[in-house]
């Protein structure tokens, strides 16, 4: 099995077709070993403003959330918020029966790290803080992102993790310009979590987004700069750091089979957007 992913050449000239200065750019790294993206990866401008327009549905779906979510309600009621602003909106909550998840959207607790089932049962109380992740599709387009909510007043060490990780999803978006590399982002997260004492889980990444749910590539948090792939204008991706304020490894409960918990039972917090990669850098498509 040819298994080395990394030297493969994804990108190939158009047969009959002019070498663009794109072309020009993407092989001159491909030739020097580095992974490159196909070229089905780079969105056209219409693909773009279809996800922009579905991003506008997300935006909605979380600042519906930022107003509503309040201390003694359950993780099924923001549940049932996102798939009526959903619905309302034509649009569908990527979630709901994504490889078997059974809600519209990802509620995850204190020590989950991710993938949080909403239930009845759950009740939001003082001091927790919850990430809320919705991905969104409008017109067969896919927009992910989440947010940090806290309920009423928590710890100075939560809160700080919250603030923490907010800054490493901007801090990993801000050192993302053209033909870099994926490892560019991951590697100032990892350092920008580590200087406040905090984690980055491996396990989990972003991902190209867009046309489907995830696409390549995967966008670690953490890594080694001029590593994994190039990143080129037309580029669709999420940026979405999980960061523990313990250790970074988690697992996932056996009983639901998707719920992320750290193994040390101390919190998490995440933040993610979905991002357009342009000439002069990234674009939020999610706010
Ligand atoms: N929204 C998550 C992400 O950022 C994926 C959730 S998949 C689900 O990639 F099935 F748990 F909803
Ligand atoms: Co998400
Ligand atoms: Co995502």
């Amino acid at each position: 099995m040819f298994f080395n992913k990394k030297t493969r050449r994804n990108w190939h000239l158009i047969k009959g077709e002019p070498i663009t200065e794109m072309d020009r750019k993407i092989l001159f790294f491909q030739d020097r070993g580095k992974l490159c993206p196909k070229r089905s990866l780079i969105k056209t401008p219409e693909q773009i403003e279809g996800i922009r327009r579905s991003g506008v549905v997300n935006t909605g779906v979380l600042d519906l959330v930022a107003q509503e979510i309040h201390e003694g309600m359950t993780t099924a009621e923001i549940d049932k918020l996102v798939y009526d602003y959903t619905l309302d909106h034509h649009a569908i909550p990527a979630c709901l029966g994504f490889e078997g998840f059974p809600k519209s959207v990802c509620t995850s607790i204190n020590e989950v790290v991710c993938h949080g089932i909403p239930s009845e049962k759950e009740v939001l109380k003082e001091g927790d803080i919850i990430n809320v992740d919705c991905t969104t599709i409008l017109d067969g387009y896919f927009a992910d992102a989440s947010r940090m909510f806290i309920i009423g007043e928590t710890t100075p060490e939560k809160a700080n993790l919250v603030k923490v990780a907010k800054e490493c999803l901007e801090i990993g978006a801000s050192v993302c310009t053209p033909y870099s590399f994926v490892g560019d982002i991951g590697y100032a997260i990892a350092k920008h979590a580590h200087k406040n004492g905090y984690s980055v889980v491996r396990d989990l990444c972003g991902h190209g987004v867009g046309l489907q749910f995830h696409e390549e590539p995967d966008v670690l948090h953490y890594g080694k700069k001029g590593t994994g792939m190039l990143l080129v204008p037309g580029m669709v991706f999420t940026i979405e750091p999980m960061i523990n304020a313990g250790d970074w490894r988690v697992f996932v409960d056996a009983d639901d089979g998707w719920t992320v918990v750290t193994e040390d039972y101390k919190p998490s917090a995440q933040w993610e957007h979905t991002f357009v990669m342009t000439e002069t850098g990234l674009e939020i498509l999610t706010y």
